[in-house]
């Protein structure tokens, strides 16, 4: 079994992509001087060298990598070394064009940006296999090495391939996983439209056709990217564990709902050694640090509790968006440390030294164009001494109050053409029914579908379009069984193969419901109908109404117009031993925290009325002890109420009874005992 955690780090991990070909030798003793001074405990190296370790075919320049890592050796800096499989260079691309892939539409793309790969490309994956056997051989026992880093954000820029390789890898996917072309038939329904094929050597990828393709054959190409590029991973990590044995493998991440749609993480979690994450905030003006709160959690469900590891953020902005603002003084920490407090084993980010050339000169980095007289580099040096009084807190757990329920693949199901409203966005609904949870200060795990629930006193699902028969029962067991489940609209509704369940919508999930819907009746643009319901609350809803048909459930909310007026909108059943709670539009903020505010009295959960709105409050525990961290996201001081003394590890101070948390401050107190 390959160690889960770096090898040779006695420090939580704080540094970063340090890229030094991009830099004079002479700059590097600069590095490494200023990399002490601001705590820096590991860097991630040599993500993109291959064109510099391999400037011919299997001719090798390793020097300047030898003398890399053993000056950050020297120094006390541990390496997370990258196999650069995400960049191949120009010569490779010349010799082997059809490695590059090909858009739906037949284009090919180009050499001259990064991650230009067909994943099912033979030689592409000769070519990834000989150079990682290099770097292994060379550098697997090396004393600085403390984790490989394979590869660069698999999934992205370029997801799916549509080349002609492809397409005959994808024959051969079916083959194994139906057997028969009357199978595919079958589960595509290719008698609509005249879509049946005779043999396999018919099928294509989902290429560019003049209007709506196959659902079935989209959803399964999807699975079949996800499957290939996630075995090129797999010959990779082989190849290190077999050369360079327990040292962990890794591949980062980037499991904000935003940031990449192509992967299946819940697959991909079981596949790395230690679970590590890019994250970085989309200032489109929303709550930044709830949608940080919520990728910081989802990527530790991925890593099935454990702890894992911030490869990736940014110290002030990055240079990718429309508009890329800076970071606001003591945001930076904030951001760090509530990566640290939901299960990071550190906070690394990209990059070290801000390059002068190329596409990301104008992103943030530790050390800014600037240099060392400059607020970012005085908030990195602040930064790297917090985190390294942390350092304890290695191996403890972040604790959680609830569960949401999220399948990657049920919401590419869900992002395929021709639904009832395009208005309707399954990561939407996640966004908020995650920042309802966060404003009840209460700490998210995400589940699977299928997983293990019982642990949760209260599951919210937000939105699972697809829901196999295996998933609707494991959520009807978990109500049987004592659990408070709530659902959104359009959940339950179609299988694997996006064909609808059999009976009444929605079909996996009408008997812990004990309801039925006759029909979805979506709203036009900035339509709203009104709710009335107990307590005289009337919140609204909008996008997405439906007529509901209660066959057990109570109606707590009721339509009070549009075309479903008069009949339920929210309703909750009682079933088994536990609650089940139905919300059939897109309620407003005030009515679905109205929702939860119930579901959660039903699943007994205590009210945090104590905690002020923004102030994050969450808990890790371990062997070693517990963990509070309090983060004060508002301009105003705050207090926090603490379980017990403790020592507040940021400021070496006492603390007790209520903890001051200053505006914009963070706090952690290791409590006593
Ligand atoms: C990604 C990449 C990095 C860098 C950053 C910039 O996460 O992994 O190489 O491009 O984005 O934000
Ligand atoms: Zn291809």
């Amino acid at each position: 079994m390959p160690d889960t955690s770096p090898r040779g780090l006695t420090r939580l991990a704080f540094g970063g992509d340090y890229n030094p070909e991009q830099w004079p030798e002479s700059v590097w003793q600069e590095d490494v001087r200023l990399m002490r001074e601001a705590g820096v405990t590991m860097v991630s190296v040599g993500i993109f060298s291959w064109a510099l370790l391999e400037p011919a075919p299997g001719a090798y320049d390793f020097g300047w990598l030898d003398r890399v890592l053993d000056l950050l050796h020297s120094h006390g800096i541990r390496v997370d070394l990258g196999t650069p499989t995400v960049a191949p260079p120009a010569w490779f691309y010349r010799a082997h064009p059809e490695a590059l892939p090909v858009t739906a539409e037949g284009m090919r793309h180009e050499f001259g940006s990064r991650g230009a790969i067909c994943h099912g490309n033979a030689d592409y994956r000769a070519a990834a296999a000989a150079i990682t056997t290099r770097l292994a051989e060379r550098y697997g026992s090396h004393p600085a090495l403390a984790m490989w880093h394979v590869h660069n954000e698999y999934g992205v820029p370029v997801s799916a391939c549509y080349c002609d390789s492809c397409a005959a890898h994808f024959r051969r996917w079916l083959a194994t996983a139906y057997g028969t072309v009357d199978a595919v038939n079958e589960a595509w329904g290719t008698a609509f439209w005249g879509q049946h094929y005779t043999g396999l050597e018919q099928i294509n990828p989902p290429r560019a056709t003049p209007t709506v393709g196959n659902p079935g054959q989209a959803l399964d190409y999807r699975r079949f990217t996800d499957a290939t590029i996630r075995e090129n991973f797999r010959m990779e990590r082989d190849i290190l564990h077999r050369l360079s044995p327990g040292v962990p493998v890794t591949t980062n991440f980037m499991t904000a709902l935003s940031q990449c749609d192509s992967l299946d993480y819940w697959a991909w979690g079981r596949e790395v050694d230690l679970v590590t994450n890019d994250h970085y905030l989309i200032t489109d003006g929303r709550r930044t640090h709830v949608n940080l709160a919520m990728a910081a959690d989802l990527t530790r469900s991925v890593a099935g509790g454990a702890p894992w590891l911030l490869l990736e953020h940014s110290t002030s902005g990055v240079n990718w968006q429309p508009r890329n603002p800076a970071k606001a003084p003591g945001q930076m920490a904030r951001n760090s440390l509530a990566h640290v407090a939901r299960g990071s084993e550190g906070a690394m980010f990209f990059q070290w030294r801000q390059s002068r050339r190329g596409a990301e000169k104008f992103h943030s980095a530790m050390l800014p164009h600037g240099g060392t007289d400059t607020r970012v580099w005085r908030e990195v040096v602040e930064l790297g001494a917090s985190v390294d009084s942390l350092s304890t807190l290695r191996g403890t757990r972040t604790e959680a109050d609830a569960a949401m329920v999220w399948d990657w693949q049920s919401w590419w199901a869900q992002n395929l053409s021709w639904r009832p409203s395009e208005d309707h966005d399954a990561r939407e609904r996640a966004d908020s029914f995650y920042e309802v949870l966060y404003d009840r200060h209460l700490t998210v795990d995400f589940a699977h579908p299928e997983a293990d629930l019982s642990a949760y006193p209260l599951v919210v699902v937000p939105a699972l379009y697809l829901t196999t028969e295996a998933a609707g029962r494991n959520l009807t067991e978990y109500v049987r069984d004592g659990g408070t489940l709530v659902v959104s609209y359009f959940s339950g509704i179609v299988d694997e193969h996006d064909a609808v369940h059999e009976g009444a919508y929605p079909g996996a999930l009408r008997d812990v419901l004990g309801l039925t819907v006759e029909e979805f009746s979506p709203l036009l643009r900035d339509d709203r109908v009104r709710l009335t319901g107990p307590d005289g609350e009337e919140p609204t809803g909008d996008v997405w109404t439906e007529f509901v048909v209660p066959r057990g459930a109570e109606t707590v909310w009721t339509y009070a117009d549009g075309l479903t007026a008069g009949r339920p909108a929210v309703t909750r059943h009682r079933f088994g031993r536990g609650t089940a709670w139905y919300v059939s539009t897109r309620l407003d903020t005030r009515g679905l925290d109205a929702v939860i505010g119930r579901a959660a009295d039903d699943a007994r959960i205590a009210p945090r009325a104590d905690l002020p709105r923004d102030v994050e409050v969450v808990r890790r525990s371990g062997e070693q002890g517990s963990y509070l961290f309090a983060i004060n996201h508002t301009a105003a001081d705050a207090k926090v109420p603490l379980d017990g003394p403790g020592t507040e590890l940021l400021t070496g101070e006492r603390a007790a009874g209520r903890l001051a948390v200053p505006a914009g401050a963070v706090r952690v107190v290791r409590l006593d005992g």
